[in-house]
């Protein structure tokens, strides 16, 4: 294990701003950031031009472990975290067995503190009859509801379940806010549809809004922090924009809905880029991006739903929902500051400091003195082209195949160890679990 760190010369993003300067980590903690750092350490990072970020915490990712190991397992996913500059995740839980009691948690995390190379947390699962297992797990990022039903059998959308969670537990509640019983009207309406097209008039916008309603309704009325996966409507944003600036109800978009739309990524791509809820047409595309941009929605998340390029490849009706995206997610955002649309500072607010915030994690999150050593080197100026086959996920497929982008993370460091640098892993270092409170 490397006691000691020193980053020379280097660009440090900060909540404050960015400056030029010296950081020094030491024992897997920052423990200075001054212009000039003259003590020396075990490990000197000298290099002309490179850019450091606090560790992403990807707060939405489906590392299907256990269950569906052949898509993606914990250390496999973790691996395509590290690549990507991601520090932290917090895994969802429609594994199998889902995540949905005490023992299936602490099975989870048993296996990731053997497996995963960056730290780590889960969520547990709301069934219509675990309330006491919501109430009693500890340490977990939140409670997470299906409240339309996707990938797995995780559903509740009784109304005496929802008010029975939102009134009898006090942790985050993280949803998945689609209209179950308007899927269900609609599937009938085109069962038998070949069309991917189609899909996005199943899970339809106004499913979204009614769903986001009637779960702002329940938030407010418990007075009941929430926090809203993967927001993809227009109405949805203009509807959180009426609730006015308030801390109770916050968000997240995928890099998947906020540059891309629909029918051209589905033209494209078919089968491949049908996730839930789906990408829809340029108008919610932009009415994202801006409500990115003005803070209404508040940080970004992966949604690294990971499964085969075979499986995938089927036809409408049979194809799973889902895409890979973990060790995309950065360099799609660091393109778009380099194309000046956001600047670096929000790239760490929205990826970093934002997640630890709205989720209360422990010290992390952001490059500060006494803060966890989790941090990425970026080039901000590298350019490179997404290729599949440089990918490390098990899904080795991507909607963002053959784009050039311009800024890429060289190297990951998680708890002040090097955890990944330009292609290869130092696999002999575990993450942590995440700490909340
Ligand atoms: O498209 C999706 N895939 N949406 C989800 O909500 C779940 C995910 C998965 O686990 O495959
Ligand atoms: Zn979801
Ligand atoms: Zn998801």
């Amino acid at each position: 294990m490397v006691e000691s760190t020193l980053f020379k010369d280097i660009e440090i993003v900060t909540p404050d701003g960015v400056f030029q300067g010296d950081v020094l980590i030491k024992n897997g903690k920052f423990a200075a950031i001054e212009p000039h750092i003259s003590e020396s350490a075990e490990v000197v990072i000298h290099e002309a031009g490179l850019t450091l970020l606090p560790g992403v915490i990807d707060p939405h990712v489906h590392f299907r472990d256990p269950g569906a190991t052949h898509k993606e397992t914990i250390e496999t996913g973790s691996h395509a975290a590290a690549a990507g500059g991601v520090t932290s995740f917090f895994d969802m839980p429609n594994t199998n067995p889902a995540t949905i009691s005490r023992e299936t948690m602490a099975t989870k995390k048993l296996h990731a503190s053997k497996t995963s190379l960056v730290n780590y947390n889960f969520f547990i699962g709301a069934t219509a009859n675990n309330l006491n297992e919501l109430i009693s797990v500890e340490n977990v990022p939140g409670i997470k509801i299906y409240v339309g039903s996707s990938t797995g059998s995780l559903l509740v959308d009784d109304s005496d379940s929802l008010e029975s969670i939102f009134s009898k537990t006090k942790k985050i509640i993280a949803v998945h806010s689609e209209d179950e019983a308007m899927i269900q009207e609609k599937q009938e309406q085109f069962s038998g549809s070949l069309d991917v097209l189609d899909h996005e008039k199943i899970r339809s916008a106004e499913g979204a809004l009614k769903s986001t309603i009637r779960l702002c309704d329940l938030a407010i009325k418990y007075q009941h922090r929430l926090h809203i996966c993967h927001l993809t409507t227009k109405q949805e944003v203009d509807y959180l924009k009426s609730l006015g600036a308030q801390s109770l109800i916050t968000t997240e978009v995928t890099p998947q809905h906020l540059l891309t739309f629909s029918p051209d990524i589905l033209n494209k791509w078919g089968t491949k880029a049908q996730i839930n809820p789906p990408i829809r047409s340029r108008q919610h595309q932009e009415a994202l991006f801006q409500a990115l941009k003005e803070g209404v929605i508040h940080c970004l998340g992966s949604d690294h739903a990971p499964h085969l390029e075979t499986e995938k490849s089927q036809v409408f009706g049979q194809a799973p929902s889902g895409m890979p995206g973990v060790e995309t997610s950065l360099p799609l955002f660091l393109n778009l500051v380099s194309q000046g649309h956001f600047s670096i500072e929000a790239c760490a607010r929205l990826m970093s400091y934002m997640p630890a915030k709205l989720y209360n994690v422990k010290q992390k999150g952001q490059i500060k003195v006494g803060y966890d050593a989790d941090c990425v080197l970026v080039d901000r100026k590298g350019k490179h082209t997404i290729d599949t086959a440089t990918l490390v996920t098990k899904s080795k497929w991507s909607i963002f195949e053959g784009l050039t982008l311009t800024g890429k993370p060289i190297a990951t460091f998680v708890n002040g160890q090097y955890v990944f640098r330009e292609g290869s892993f130092f696999t002999e270092i575990k993450g942590k679990e995440v700490m909340f409170g």
